[in-house]
């Protein structure tokens, strides 16, 4: 038997304020028919003024304490694209809400692949006995980052967030994260990105540009890279498990596009059905993408004790990463 760290409860929290595909071609040039067609998105939530990332990181990370039955975690770590605030990080302020003032908390910047980062620092916790208890949270306040009149992002995100509590356990039971595989690739850093708000911007000299502050995302590209890395990542992790592409029973992509997803899929050889999607009720919530699926397939009972599940997930950075874990028997609802 070797020390591991297993999935304990999971949770997921989207804020309650909807807009539709037809809500969005009200303002933009776009329409339901191509947004549908060409990301799978029907749908996506978006905070109110006021909400934040860590509103709905704590809102996550109660739901999954709860469905673990614990009342706590020694650590927690917070995957995350939009803090509350450049400085400090969301993460002890969300363990302090959650009545944790005295872990170590900290967040984690890998854009899309930000959950399947934090995911192996904290199995990485567990399993160097640093920690017992991890919670581990994708959150994303993305719509407060779109620039209102690009089209070609402000149809793809959504807001929302999901988490992991982790517990020391054996390799051998069900839940264990298995084995995780990262990547990066900083030559790809101006595919996705935020321009203003960092040190370039204020060492520059000039007044800032108001246009900085939006997301930026060359779709094309990223698409192409996408299907490659997260293809190229989940044979190299299914290869350190041990598992043969067929003995994977559901695939939980980043919801970035479904198209995406299915692509990985056919480059896998892996039947399309065996893919959890929930890109369109919810979009691309970027760090909380996965999690929040893994917390509807729980709950549309898509993901049963004992299947065998590969993560994968690709963002800015560039970066990508997956995992490979058992599903644990948790109760649903
Ligand atoms: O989360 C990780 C990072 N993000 C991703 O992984 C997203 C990756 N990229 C994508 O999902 C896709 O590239 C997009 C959804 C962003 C775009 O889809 P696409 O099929 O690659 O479209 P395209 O950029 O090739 O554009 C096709 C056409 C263009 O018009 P023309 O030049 O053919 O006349 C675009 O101007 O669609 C147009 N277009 C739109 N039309 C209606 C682009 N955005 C829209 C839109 N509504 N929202």
């Amino acid at each position: 038997m070797s020390r591991a760290a297993v999935v304990a409860g999971v949770g997921g929290y989207v804020p309650p304020r909807v807009v539709t595909n037809d809500e969005l071609a009200q303002r933009l040039d776009t329409s339901d028919t191509w947004i549908r067609t060409r990301t799978g998105i029907a749908q996506r939530h978006v905070v109110d003024a006021g909400t934040t990332t860590s509103d709905l990181a704590v809102e996550a990370g109660l739901r999954a304490l709860k469905n673990a039955s614990a009342d706590g975690a020694d650590l927690v770590i917070v995957a995350t694209t939009t803090p509350d605030r450049p400085c400090p990080a969301t993460a002890p302020a969300v363990a302090a809400r959650l009545g944790l003032t005295d872990v170590p908390a900290y967040d984690v910047a890998a854009v899309c692949s930000g959950f399947v980062y934090a995911l192996q620092a904290g199995s990485a916790a567990v399993t160097a006995r640093f920690a017992e208890r991890v919670l581990v949270i994708g959150a994303e306040s993305f719509s407060t980052i779109l620039d209102p009149a690009d089209r070609t992002t402000s149809v793809i995100f959504g807001d929302g967030a999901g988490a992991v509590l982790l517990r020391a356990g054996e390799r051998e039971e069900p839940g264990a994260v298995l084995d995780v595989h990262l990547g990066s690739d900083g030559s790809m850093a101006d595919l996705i990105t935020v321009r203003g708000g960092g040190v370039e911007e204020r060492t520059r000299g000039a007044e800032p540009r108001p246009e900085d502050r939006y997301f930026r995302m060359d779709g094309k590209s990223v698409f192409f890279a996408a299907v490659r890395h997260m293809a190229e990542s989940s044979r190299t992790v299914l290869a350190s498990t041990g598992w043969e592409v067929a003995d994977i029973d559901r695939l939980v992509g980043h919801q970035a596009n479904i198209r995406i997803i299915q692509a990985v899929a056919d480059q896998l050889g892996l039947p399309p059905e065996r893919a959890v999607l929930n890109i369109d009720r919810v979009g691309n919530t970027s760090a909380a993408s996965i999690p929040l699926a893994l917390a509807d397939g729980m709950a549309n009972g898509l993901l049963t004790a004992g299947d065998r599940v590969l993560l994968t997930a690709f963002g800015g950075g560039a970066t990508w990463g997956s995992a490979t874990l058992t599903w644990p028997d948790l109760p649903v609802g």
